[in-house]
């Protein structure tokens, strides 16, 4: 009879260089390793080599660069998707990609397993697993690094005994993630948020400091929602996040550092460099604000916070989240126009926007001229809206002066006891 098979979502890392050896010899398990281009910047012709030395049955390289960024960072960018606020779940939008393409070999393969590198405390497992589960509940899933017990120095020897090749940069005690739309930093001291964050985490971004002493200003043009040209030149779209993120790199753009709430219930201390998607995102929210209305701004605003949540809590294939694209999109058929934005010391500000779709009218907006608008219009308007709230300090001054028990006598009678 011959092995069963599994697919691996493999990095090119430590961890999932061992998880090839491991499985086989644990699971006796044929494996499959697959790896996604989703803009890491890693070679992979190098990691695919190390895989065929580590004795994977066959091996897959697909260039998602494309898909990743029209299909998962693009509704991102429509959602303007902050959770807490804060990250651009960066990270998260690109496990479900990855898990996809994983199911995806695994059919192809007719696999019976598939398999990931993540830890038992973290969100990625639970992307990773709901995935899996929603697309093929057939498949078997493993989860290495939740099963076996190695601490770090015994997971080394463990390596080196079996021929895993472990580089030299093993010292280093962060763990990275990085993607087009964003890198993420963990691990090592990064886990005590008592202390300040040492700055060799950083490579995407200079030091403010070092910063250029003279801003550059930078027209991004949207169509429908999702970044298209940079001054007026058009931009395929993994090129103009490629180029968002130098430029607000070189100006020190887009660091992070927060509190954030993982999935499974643990707070953790989170860094982010997320130059391209902080210019991207804060030039998105602009446009909107001159060209949808102030309805729509106030409802999307709530979808938004619920989009950018459940596709952090690994909701990516709810069909909540097919719903909430379906509202978002529908609001950004006029999100066209140019944002210009002022690159500079760390922060990206919009200074000035245009839109064929802009809502701003400039005639009645001045106070120079005099239109349509009828000033006088204003008194019965301001009478009608504010007519809740002078009736409450209405009742507030005739309570003041009637005294409290006089008025309830009046709404409640007091019981005369003849009943
Ligand atoms: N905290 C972020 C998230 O959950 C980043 C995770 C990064 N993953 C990693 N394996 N380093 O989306």
């Amino acid at each position: 009879m011959s092995k069963k098979k599994v697919v691996l979502a493999y990095s090119g890392g430590l961890d999932t260089s061992m998880m090839l050896k491991w499985i086989q010899e644990e699971y006796k398990m044929d494996v499959i390793s697959c790896i996604l281009d989703v803009g890491q910047g890693k070679d992979l012709k190098l990691a695919e080599e190390k895989a065929w030395n580590l004795g994977v049955l066959n091996h897959y390289t697909f260039d998602a660069k494309e898909e990743f960024t029209l299909e998962y960072v693009f509704p991102a960018v429509k959602a303007n998707a902050l959770y807490m606020g804060t990250y651009p779940v960066s990270s998260s939008i690109s496990r479900p990609l990855i898990a996809k393409k994983v199911v995806e070999v695994a059919e192809m393969e007719d696999a019976q397993a598939v398999a990931h590198g993540c830890t038992g405390k973290g969100n990625d497992q639970v992307r990773f697993d709901l995935t899996f589960k929603a697309l093929n509940p057939d498949l078997e899933i493993i989860a290495p690094v939740r099963e076996w017990k190695f601490d770090r120095h015994n997971q080394i020897k463990w390596a080196k005994e079996h021929g895993v090749p472990v580089p030299v940069t093993v010292d280093s005690p962060y763990s990275i993630d990085q993607n087009l739309w964003g890198r993420s930093i963990e691990g090592g001291i990064l886990e005590h948020p008592d202390k300040i964050v040492p700055n060799d985490i950083w490579e995407w971004t200079v030091d403010v400091e070092d910063a250029p002493n003279e801003p550059d200003y930078v027209k991004v043009g949207f169509h429908k929602g999702v970044p298209a040209s940079i001054d007026g030149e058009e931009y395929g779209p993994v090129e103009i996040l490629q180029t968002l993120n130098k430029m607000g790199g070189e100006h020190g753009i887009g660091r992070i550092e927060h509190m954030e709430d993982r999935v499974i219930g643990l707070k953790t201390r989170e860094t982010y460099e997320i130059p391209g998607a902080e210019i991207i995102l804060t030039a998105h929210k602009d446009l909107e604000k001159l060209v949808l209305t102030r309805h729509q701004k106030a409802f999307k605003f709530q979808v938004e916070h619920t989009w950018a949540t459940i596709v952090y809590q690994g909701l990516w294939v709810d069909p909540l989240k097919q719903d909430l694209d379906a509202f978002i999109d529908s609001t950004q058929v006029n999100v066209t126009g140019e944002v210009t934005m002022k690159l500079f010391k760390g922060s990206a500000k919009p200074v000035s926007r245009e839109s064929p779709f802009s809502l701003y009218d400039y005639n009645l907006a001045s106070f120079d001229i005099n239109t349509y608008y009828d000033q006088g219009d204003a008194v019965g308007f301001i009478n009608l809206w504010g007519l809740p709230s002078v009736s409450a300090w209405n009742l507030k001054r005739k309570i003041a002066d009637e005294g409290i028990k006089e008025i309830r006598k009046k709404v409640v009678p007091v019981p005369t006891g003849d009943a």
